[in-house]
């Protein structure tokens, strides 16, 4: 794909040159089970159906914008994630992708953990009932106040994230009377994106301990001295919407490392190991992501090889999977505004949403599909760039797609895979109210998040 330099900076950069982006040899009509929740499929009529519900009923019930997250598809990839690594390790769902009420309870139901960042997260973990023991408490600069509440709380784990939090947190259970259960987040050097990795990446970021220089021994050294930590392992989180397990495995290959240094200098076998979350999902067809069942096997055959070699006991492995559990449940529904065809460019398709409530284009340069769904077409296929209704021209949806050329303002366009860190993401930009999560699940939907009113706006501006 060749792209021209544009002056006005690289947003307008990728305008492809007449000819070059090629219409999809796929009937625009066929969803791809890849980009899509499970229930989704369209009815005799063309129309988009989930959970046994057609989108345009939604529409009229919900409004638009809205997300719909299939209940059933999330709990499906729940359950897949806790058989696949089964009885001997813990999937910890990551809640920073998306987190309500309703999702802490279906965790719950289907046997997993929870990863919070922070006090609003661990909030809506405790009030919806999730047992603080299976709670882990992440984040690169907790508050004495969260911190004081997830020890208070007894949360399973805190996840150490720098030397002065291991002093802080020694100094709060300490004072509390209890011992808390810790892990050391180290960076082990490895920096994964989607399709590569870099295993010598420099370790200029915020989080964790590095490896490096002795860091992370040290750091250890510390934890294993204080009264107030009981050290039960090393945690390691190499990045996001990753498809190749290469990564994964020098980052548990050098956390075995690590603990085998520990082991020989202080005569302690640390228990577990958590080997983060960031396991890749489809936005587009182009996507390949891999089965729970196959990284769990990838993970733990590394994990025990390289502890045999290092004669070490194989620890309980944790993962915390956030995208690749809810992303792929859910899809944006959007009423299409207006239609600007640019000659010899593409199509500017607006919809009644856009960048508040989802960033990922605009922040990542993120990829997504979309689907003509309240009818089927036959149309031929049009370029075009899906906008929302945002004051900035960076204020896209889907970048370059196909819709059917006989697209019309009031159609019902869909984004597919919207469910991770597009709702916990959304921002009231030019005072946006942020759309509902509705559930769908055999023919009945409900609300879990209900859309914001402009009394919500006004209640937090006082005046
Ligand atoms: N564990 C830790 C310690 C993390 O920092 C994260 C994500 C996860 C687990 C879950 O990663 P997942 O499986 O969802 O990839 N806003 C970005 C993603 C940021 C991820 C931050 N940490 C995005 O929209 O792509």
């Amino acid at each position: 794909m060749s792209r021209s330099a544009h002056p006005a900076g690289p947003r307008h950069a990728d305008v492809y040159p007449e000819g070059h982006y090629t219409a999809p040899a796929t009937d625009l009509n066929e969803l791809d089970a890849k980009v899509w929740s499970r229930t989704v499929t369209r009815d005799e009529d063309g129309a988009l159906t989930v959970g046994g519900m057609e989108v345009a009923r939604l529409a009229e019930e919900f409004g638009t914008p809205a997300y719909f997250l299939d209940e059933s598809d999330f709990r499906a990839r729940c359950r897949a994630w806790a058989d696949a690594f089964g009885a001997d390790a813990d999937v910890f769902y990551a809640g920073k992708a998306f987190l309500s009420r309703a999702v802490v309870r279906w965790l719950q139901e289907e046997g997993l953990n929870l990863d919070v960042c922070s006090g609003g997260e661990l909030a809506t973990a405790l009030d919806a009932g999730m047992p603080a023991e299976r709670i882990a408490f992440h984040g690169n600069n907790k508050t004495v106040a969260e911190i004081e509440r997830a020890v208070e709380a007894g949360v399973g784990r805190i996840v150490l994230d720098s030397f002065q939090e291991i002093a802080r947190v020694a100094h709060i259970a300490q004072r509390a009377g209890t011992r808390q259960r810790v892990q050391i987040r180290v960076t082990v050097g490895v920096e994964a994106h989607t399709h590569e990795f870099i295993a010598t990446a420099h370790e200029d970021q915020k989080f964790g301990i590095a490896l490096a220089d002795g860091q992370a021994a040290e750091a250890v050294r510390r934890a294993l001295t204080l009264d107030g930590l009981e050290l039960i392992g090393i945690h390691s989180h190499i990045g996001s919407q990753i498809f190749d397990m290469a990564g994964f495995e020098v980052s548990a290959r050098r956390v075995v490392q690590l603990l085998a240094e520990i082991r020989d200098e202080h005569g302690v076998e640390l228990p577990e190991i958590d080997l983060g979350g960031g396991l890749g999902i489809a936005y587009t067809s182009e996507d390949d992501p891999r089965e729970p069942h196959e990284i769990a096997k990838a993970l733990s055959d590394i994990v025990t090889r390289e502890c045999e070699s290092a004669g070490l006991r194989t620890p309980r492995i944790s993962v915390e999977p956030g995208r690749a559990i809810v992303g792929p449940t859910a899809f944006t529904l959007y009423e299409v505004g207006t239609i600007k065809p640019l000659e010899g460019l593409r199509t500017y398709v607006s919809v009644d949403g856009g960048m508040s409530d989802n960033i990922r284009t605009a922040l990542y340069d993120a990829e997504y599909s979309v689907a003509l769904v309240s009818r089927s077409s036959e149309a031929e296929p049009m370029l075009v760039r899906v906008v929302g209704k945002h004051c900035e021209s960076g204020d896209i949806v889907v970048k370059d797609a196909f819709l059917p050329a006989d697209l019309a303002p009031g159609d019902l366009i869909a984004v597919p895979a919207t469910g991770a860190y597009c709702r916990s993401m959304a921002s009231n930009y030019n005072h946006a109210l942020r759309p509902p999560v509705v559930a769908v699940r055999d023919g009945q939907a409900r609300v879990i998040v209900r859309r914001e009113t402009e009394e919500d706006l006004l209640r937090l501006d006082v005046g």
